[in-house]
């Protein structure tokens, strides 16, 4: 949640830091705002709204040039979105300029202080008592990265902060706790940001900022230090995601670039992981496989669209190696007293590696002795850092808020661990794992099948743009596919959708069934297991008896619902288990389509950030 940008170097700091908040803007869109040192002193901007309110105000009160600059595109916590929230927040002198990501729990306390001292301040922020404690301090040592720290060690919660100083021109600080940053490091030139996407068309060399650490940004290098202000060692990557892969590429909206990169995310994530003995290897799971044939319980923690991954690697997990798994919002979970300890693994799954609810799950679970597997996109961000081990999904960056490829590539993910632990203990054969996999290698071509018969589907979503409700239905891993379905369409579309086991009708939801109302159904393989198949055949006609309007999702081949269904969206043969592999697809274009017909945002839903970096 919100976009931080800094930049030092010999380019114009504003172009940098704009067009890095553009590549951001996914993670919060409230308001957005500008500083940058120019001509001995600071010049800043901020306008509520979208970027592009700031990028007008620009064109209408230009900044100075400066070759210094921070940036922000805000997701409202302290204080509604308006433009004396908005970041950058500066002190009484205008000398110092701070933007942050996060939450200071201690500010109310820090803000009675300063009032007490004689500082005004103008927003209802948290991040405002930043700027005017780094200009207290600096007034005192002149030094930006030593001021940071000071303040660093007064401030209680979640942050991520960036600074700029009129007096020292030529450098950027930044500071993280429990909130994501990262430094790229160009020739001559060095970039902060919260994600790697707004600066890799500048440089593919990128820096993990650690916990409780301050970096100090120079044209010349990067200084890292812990908040005690001792030296930190320095961890460099590469970043391989390419530059057009954070474009839109000519689609109107990222969420449909990202639809369509999906057949290439599960290609790709599946890459490599089978070896050249036929054994299943993966390389980022460092468990040492003796700890991994004592595991007596898997917990799978997660949050929304993640949450649904688990809950279908659960089924897998079960069947495959026949260890018991759990599946927990991740938010819930530290709140339980869940019973762990050294036998269990628990399995974390994020997409941007930063979502506080999984973080703080996971570290509980490391406190009570546990393994933590993560499952994660974004390489070097915080998740997989502090896991034991860490499967990389491949699905390269995904803007879009709502989460599409990455949840294909989640459950890849999920498939290959679960079958990784059914080959450490025995449970399934070296052949069976392989014909697997070898399943999972046609479900690209699968996936690119069910996105060329999309047009059906838009069609129907578009006619349905009045309705008020759309319910999904599923059973077995139908089910958190009907979730999913339900969570696209509330996301994006507004509207009200749940997702039910098809099961539960009969226990209370049927009463929400009227005339016309759509109901979308998940229908299994009726190659799988047939008593799931004809349970199902047998809900769908309980609700068209009351009124219904049927959307049956239905493997090609399968003759025996068409009676059933108004509508049929047909998907490839698949095994049970990976059905939901091909089965989300047409979910999410419908979602997609009948947010575009009632004219949402499809990318910058309301309300809703990318990376939720707040519990
Ligand atoms: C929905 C969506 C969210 C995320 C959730 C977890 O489309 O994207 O529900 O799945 O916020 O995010 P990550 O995977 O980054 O931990």
């Amino acid at each position: 949640m919100c976009g931080i940008v800094g930049y030092v170097g010999p380019q114009s700091a504003l172009d940098v830091v704009v067009a890095g908040l553009r590549r951001l803007e996914y993670r919060g869109y409230d308001s957005a705002g500008v500083a940058v040192l120019a001509d001995g002193g600071m010049a800043a901007a901020k306008k509520s709204g979208k970027l592009v309110n700031l990028e007008k105000e620009l064109v209408d009160r230009p900044l100075p040039s400066g070759s210094t600059g921070i940036g922000h595109t805000r997701w409202a916590t302290h204080g509604g979105p308006t433009d004396a929230n908005a970041h950058p927040h500066l002190d009484n002198a205008g000398r110092v300029a701070v933007v942050h990501n996060g939450i200071i729990e201690n500010f109310a306390e820090l803000r009675a202080e300063l009032a007490g001292r004689g500082h005004g301040l103008e927003s209802e922020t948290d991040t405002e008592v930043v700027a005017h404690l780094l200009a207290e301090e600096f007034s005192g040592c002149a030094d930006l990265a030593e001021s940071m720290r000071l303040v660093c060690r007064r401030l209680e919660g979640a942050f991520t902060l960036v600074a700029v100083h009129a007096d020292e021109p030529d450098v950027v600080v930044g500071a993280r706790r429990n909130s994501p940053l990262v430094v790229g490091v160009g020739d001559g030139e060095a970039f902060l940001a919260s994600d790697v996407a707004a600066f890799i068309e500048h440089t593919r060399a990128a820096v993990e900022l650690g916990q409780d650490q301050v970096v100090e940004l120079r044209r010349d290098g990067v200084t890292v230090t812990g908040f005690d202000g001792r030296p930190a060692e320095v961890r460099s990557y590469h970043v391989d995601w390419d530059v057009s892969a954070a474009e839109k590429g000519g689609y109107d909206y990222f969420m449909l670039k990202e639809i369509a990169e999906q057949p290439k995310a599960v290609a790709d994530t599946l890459l490599g992981r089978i070896d050249a003995s036929g054994s299943l290897s993966l390389d980022e799971v460092r468990i040492p496989a003796r700890v991994l044939k004592e595991v007596d319980k898997v917990v799978v923690v997660a949050c929304g669209t993640a949450f649904h991954a688990g809950m279908i690697a659960k089924y897998a997990i079960e069947h495959w190696t026949r260890i018991p798994c759990e599946v927990e919002l991740a938010s819930e979970f530290r709140y339980r007293d869940p019973i762990l300890d050294a036998r269990t693994l628990v399995v974390a799954i994020s997409q941007s590696g930063e979502t506080m609810d999984t973080l703080m799950a996971l570290r509980h679970a490391r406190d009570q002795g546990a393994r933590v597997l993560a499952i994660c996109n974004t390489n070097g961000s915080t998740i997989p850092r502090e896991s034991d081990a860490v499967l990389y999904t491949h699905a390269g960056p995904e803007v879009a808020v709502a989460s599409t490829k990455a949840f294909l590539t989640q459950l890849v993910a999920c498939y290959l661990v679960a079958l990784y632990l059914a080959q450490v203990r025995g449970t399934k054969w070296a052949d069976e794992i392989r014909a697997v996999v070898r399943d999972l290698a046609r479900i690209p071509g699968e996936v690119e099948r069910v996105l060329e018969t999309m047009e059906p589907v838009r069609e129907l979503a578009r006619s349905l743009a009045a309705k008020d409700t759309v319910l999904f239905l599923g059973r077995h891993v139908g089910y958190p596919v009907a979730l999913e379905g339900a969570l696209k369409l509330k996301e994006l579309a507004y509207m009200h959708a749940e997702g039910f086991a098809a099961g539960e009708l009969k226990h209370g939801p049927i009463a929400l069934i009227e005339e016309d109302l759509p109901v979308v159904v998940v229908v299994p393989s009726p190659r799988g297991r047939s008593v799931l198949y004809d349970k199902i055949v047998s809900n769908i006609q309980e609700i068209r008896a009351r009124g219904a309007r049927t959307i049956v999702i239905a493997e090609e081949g399968d003759e025996a619902v068409v009676p059933y269904a108004d509508h049929l969206i047909r998907v490839p043969v698949t095994p049970t288990l990976l059905q939901p592999l091909v089965a989300t697809v047409p979910l999410q274009v419908f979602a997609c389509e009948l947010a575009t017909a009632r004219g949402n945002e499809v990318d910058q839903p309301r309300n809703l950030a990318k990376s939720v970096t707040v519990e």
